[in-house]
């Protein structure tokens, strides 16, 4: 995969998130996410790509666009003006065209628009089933187990990063199902930051040394658990996942998708194996590493990031988009 593509994909992310910013604070989450995708979903078809979404919307029957197994990109789009590349690239994507779509609907922090491709093969088919997880940055990453007893995991990244675990910051979403992992991680002095969503853009941040954010700890989404495989590829960080598989009916799910073996413990190359794999990801509400989209009159603003494993490279990206015909000003 050609790593140019990489600033095709952040026009995507970018338009994605400028779309859903529109409706920020609006209450309506649903709304907030029909116009990512729907952005998406257009400005996917200009890029040279023989895309298949691999991690989406939902099945076909679900989605109307994104969905699993949906073809995209310029050699499958209907109305590219001039000539076509003779070439594309194949490509799988993992999109989440808005992850945190209640952030997003209330003006939370830390909504963001996200792709992640590779290339074929390259990124777990994973069912939308929850995913036990534990997230961390490079120096912990061979010290820590998802099956260690959390206390142990926490002395363990405490030990790597040189302080004591009182001086430790864990993110967890904010669930019932995490009261005990909560009393837990409370016994042993490490400090929480309790989130409404989005453990995928939490996950990126224990892996970037200095965002005062050390691990990420509990169940959340598996797509968005194969996302932060994709950014751990690039950021040299780790994620340790297991399906949660507790119905027949998941287990016919995970079949379909050809994982037999539920109890498996994922590493990220487990969940995105590519050998080249991009990242990338646009703010939608202010956040950690991203800043919010700004509307300013003469144009929008957006931050972003946008990764790659081969060669590792990573690039925040501070973009305006002028609008046309406009005596713009643009300000540092
Ligand atoms: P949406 O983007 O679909 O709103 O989901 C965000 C999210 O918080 C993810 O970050 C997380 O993995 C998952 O939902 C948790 O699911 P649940 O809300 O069911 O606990």
């Amino acid at each position: 995969m050609d790593s140019d593509l990489s600033l095709e994909f952040l026009r995507v992310v970018e338009q994605a998130a400028i779309a859903c910013a529109r409706t920020m604070g609006q209450g309506d989450r649903h709304h907030s996410d029909q116009v990512a995708v729907e952005a998406m979903r257009a400005v996917m078809d200009t890029v040279a790509i023989d895309g298949t979404i691999v991690i989406g919307e939902g099945e076909r029957d679900e989605a109307p666009m994104l969905y699993i197994g949906e073809k995209v990109g310029m050699v499958h789009a209907k109305n590219v003006k001039g000539p076509k590349p003779v070439r594309f690239a194949e490509v799988d994507i993992a999109v989440d065209p808005l992850e945190g779509t209640n952030l997003c609907a209330t003006g939370a922090a830390n909504a963001i628009a996200v792709l992640a491709a590779s290339n074929k093969g390259g990124l777990l088919h994973a069912p939308d089933l929850y995913m036990e997880k534990l997230v961390v940055g490079p120096s912990s990453k061979d010290h820590v187990s998802l099956d260690a007893p959390v206390r142990e995991n926490l002395k363990a990244i405490a030990a790597c990063l040189e302080r004591t675990v009182e001086d430790l910051v864990v993110i967890v979403l904010d669930r019932p199902r995490h009261e005990k992992l909560i009393q837990d991680i409370r016994a042993t002095g490490a400090r929480i930051r309790l989130i409404g969503d989005g453990d995928l853009s939490a996950g990126i941040s224990a892996a970037v040394v200095g965002t005062g954010v050390h691990a990420v700890m509990g169940t959340g989404g598996a797509p968005e658990g194969v996302l932060t495989a994709a950014a751990m590829r690039c950021l040299n960080g780790e994620i340790f996942a297991r399906l949660v598989v507790s119905k027949p009916e998941h287990e016919a799910r995970c079949r379909a998708m050809g994982i037999t073996d539920f109890k498996k413990v994922y590493r990220s190359k487990d969940l995105a194996p590519g050998d080249q794999i991009i990242f990338a990801a646009t703010g939608v509400t202010d956040g950690t590493l991203m800043r919010g989209v700004r509307f300013f009159g003469d144009g929008t603003r957006t931050s972003s990031v946008i990764m790659q494993n081969d060669p590792r490279l990573i690039r925040f990206v501070d973009s305006i988009h002028v609008n046309p015909a406009s005596d713009v000003k643009i300000h540092f």
